[in-house]
């Protein structure tokens, strides 16, 4: 993977940051970056009609343009986006398995934009083709910023050529690896990072052994930190050793250094972490310091997770 230039963006929804002018970075052979952009995930927020002053009460049903003349038919965009061939998305569409802007589509003629939004049985199909969903397995001693004020090699130095504006998902600490996802789905991002959610994480961490028989239990119940309570999902032993163990940790808890703070404070310190899944999103066999792009079935898995 060839490394950097464009600047992306910060997270979804975090606070905005100001533009970082960065010095140059010898170790890395680069002079200063000056196209650092602030990005922010759109806003979720919806805008409704004016509705006419009704007499009688009638179910409102959203106003859809299926038949769009700037448009391409409905069964061509869900073939490109791999929902099945030309011929299998037409059955979808004549068995009314398919919605548009939360209406059953039945006729073949239909013809709609790639931003509105398709489900098909209940699961949303993602059409537009300038969406990007990246999952990468970020190495240690890589910063989650697009770009580091200190110099260090960051996840801009990856995805920083790209045309478009990424958003990670979420931060991991420069000595935690694994998955980090990335896309321009700015809704998309804000949710699967945003703890009300629930978009379950999970990581495999090694500690100091032997693993006492209660702490499954102590870390379900909850452990109180500095900046309140927390506990995990799902905890398991997955090996262990006299003298070293791994568990896995599953919480849908996005603090800082939140699976570090919470082993130290049950006396079993992180010697070292990596995040193998996100929602229904595994790294897979995605090589240290690589990513691909997630499958239409992967991102429309990632859209149910986050309740899209
Ligand atoms: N929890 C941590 O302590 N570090 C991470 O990088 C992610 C979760």
């Amino acid at each position: 993977m060839t490394p950097p230039k464009n600047r992306g963006g910060a997270p979804g929804r975090g606070p905005k940051r100001a533009d970082a002018g960065r010095g140059p970075r010898p170790e890395a052979g680069r002079g200063p970056r000056s196209d650092q952009r602030t990005q922010r995930a759109p806003g979720t927020g919806t805008t409704r009609p004016s509705q006419p002053t009704q007499t009688k009460r009638e179910p409102q049903r959203p106003v859809i343009d299926v038949h769009d003349p700037d448009g391409v038919r409905l069964q061509k965009l869900l073939a490109a986006a791999g929902v099945g061939s030309r011929r299998v998305c037409e059955d979808l569409i004549t068995q009314g398995r398919v919605e548009v802007d939360g209406q059953t589509v039945r006729e073949l003629g239909v013809r709609i934009k790639a931003t509105q939004v398709v489900h098909v049985d209940g699961e949303r199909v993602q059409l537009d083709e300038s969406r990007v969903y990246l999952a990468f397995n970020k190495p240690l001693n890589v910063v989650t910023s697009m770009s580091d004020d200190l110099g260090r090699v960051d996840i801009g130095d990856y995805f920083g050529d790209r045309k478009e504006r990424l958003f990670h998902v979420g931060r991991l600490d420069a000595d935690t690896e694994g998955l980090l996802l990335l896309t321009n789905d700015g809704d998309l991002a804000h949710r699967l990072q945003h703890p009300r959610y629930g978009v379950l994480k999970t990581y495999l961490a090694q500690i100091q052994g032997p693993v006492p028989r209660d702490l499954g239990r102590r870390l379900r119940e909850g452990v109180e930190l500095d900046d309140g309570p927390v506990k995990v999902d799902s905890f398991r032993v997955v090996d262990s050793q006299p003298g070293k163990a791994i568990v896995e940790v599953i919480l849908h808890e996005g603090r800082k250094h939140i699976v570090r703070r919470m082993l130290a404070e049950v006396g079993h310190p992180v010697l070292s972490l990596v995040r193998t899944q996100v929602g229904p999103i595994r790294l897979a066999d995605t090589k240290v310091g690589k990513f691909r792009s997630l499958s239409s079935a992967e991102v429309a898995a990632l859209y149910k997770a986050a309740g899209l």
